[in-house]
């Protein structure tokens, strides 16, 4: 018998926490990336997921705040390419079949398992939830396995600190499958390809951009405000005089640049310097001033900019069409959702008036006497 082959569907699911608007980190971390692989024709699906529901998990005396930015995410996310003719783009909360799969997987995790999940510890600590943490916070890594698994995604780009989040989610796979059947797809997680990209510092040399740290810069901010923050960026504390040495290692300045600047930036602004090898040898030296080397980064990273702001201006001369598209979006995830858990449900066995067979049975049974 010849043998039909069944060729695996390709679908990427990802998203993000609606609790502010997007900074260039998650610009060179995932955004740019995401494009990248719609672009890439490569993907069967795609579903970029506004993640409100999770975000409530620890906002959940802030709706307001939750509300106001998914039109900012929204935005971010059009703004840079992500194109609703290719990308399915929706509201977590809006697809109840994610919140009805969380439920069933929540009996496939243990408490115990749930309290090693290191993303999970250390939110914990972040947010000193000490031990009034909320259930729902607590289970949000089941939520996300539900996120993944609804739509059978095969590919989960994200930053390293999700890493714990796949994993959950395979083991949760895994157990499913294991009792009740293959249904569920295991996924595979794809991480940043660029490693300045995986975490871009703020502009104060602090690890992390940060909202509540006030050193970001925003996909949204104009360019006066970019200009401005790039400006005053920490650099290189001992690098006082121009003819000081200095160093580019932990500089934030060129660790932008690691994750900005292409050769033909050089060509574009500054000829002096083939690339940025040559532009860090000039600083370690010495004799090369942050001035210069800021207004640069600020040419490079205003270029990347331009066509994202660009496209922004007009989205947001018609909001209503980026709601318009947001529930189209939500609509159409839906509608896989739905399939995934009638599967699971018919798997689960708890499919009761879809199942002909049980009910003739069970008339049978009850008829014998
Ligand atoms: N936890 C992700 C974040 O904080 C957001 C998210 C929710 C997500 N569900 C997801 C990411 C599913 C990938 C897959 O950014």
């Amino acid at each position: 018998m010849e043998k039909t082959e069944k060729k695996e569907r390709k679908i990427i699911l990802t998203g993000d926490r609606p609790t502010g608007r997007l900074h260039v980190g998650h610009y060179v971390g995932s955004l740019k990336r995401r494009v990248e692989l719609q672009n890439s024709g490569e993907y069967d699906d795609i579903f970029i997921m506004i993640a409100d529901a999770q975000a409530l998990t620890d906002n959940a005396d802030n709706p307001e705040k939750v509300r106001q930015n998914i039109i900012e995410v929204a935005l971010d996310y059009l703004s840079c390419g992500l194109d609703p003719e290719k990308s399915t783009l929706l509201i977590q909360s809006q697809i109840p079949e994610l919140t009805e799969l969380t439920f069933y997987y929540m009996n496939l995790v243990t408490v115990s398992r749930l309290q090693r999940n290191p993303t999970v510890k250390n939110e914990i600590k972040l947010r000193n939830f000490e031990t009034s943490i909320p259930v729902g916070f607590f289970a949000y890594p089941i939520s996300q396995a539900a996120d993944i698994t609804a739509f059978k995604a095969t590919t989960v780009p994200v930053g390293e600190d999700q890493l714990p989040m796949i994993e959950q989610t395979r083991e949760i796979v895994r157990s499913f499958n294991h009792i009740y059947g293959e249904v569920l797809v295991e996924p595979d997680v794809l991480l940043p390809d660029n490693q300045a990209c995986m975490r871009l510092p703020g502009i104060d040399g602090k690890a992390k951009m940060s909202k509540s740290l006030n050193n970001c810069i925003y996909l949204s901010d104009t360019e006066e405000d970019v200009r401005k923050k790039i400006m005053s960026m920490f650099t290189d504390p001992n690098h006082l005089r121009v003819e000081d040495p200095g160093q580019t290692e932990g500089n934030p300045v060129f660790i932008y640049l690691d994750a900005f600047c292409r050769d033909e930036h050089f060509a574009q602004f500054w000829p002096d310097y083939k690339n940025l090898d040559e532009l860090k040898a000039h600083y370690t030296r010495g004799g090369l001033g942050d001035v210069k080397v800021k207004k640069f980064l600020n040419q490079v990273i205003q270029s990347e900019l331009a066509p994202i702001r660009a496209r922004r201006k007009e989205y947001e001369k018609n909001i209503p069409e980026v709601y318009r598209i947001l529930q189209e979006g939500s609509r159409r995830a839906e509608k896989v959702a739905a399939q995934t858990l009638a599967e699971v449900k018919a798997a689960m066995k708890i499919n009761y008036f879809d199942d002909q067979e049980l009910i003739q049975s069970q008339a049978r049974r009850f008829g014998e006497n």
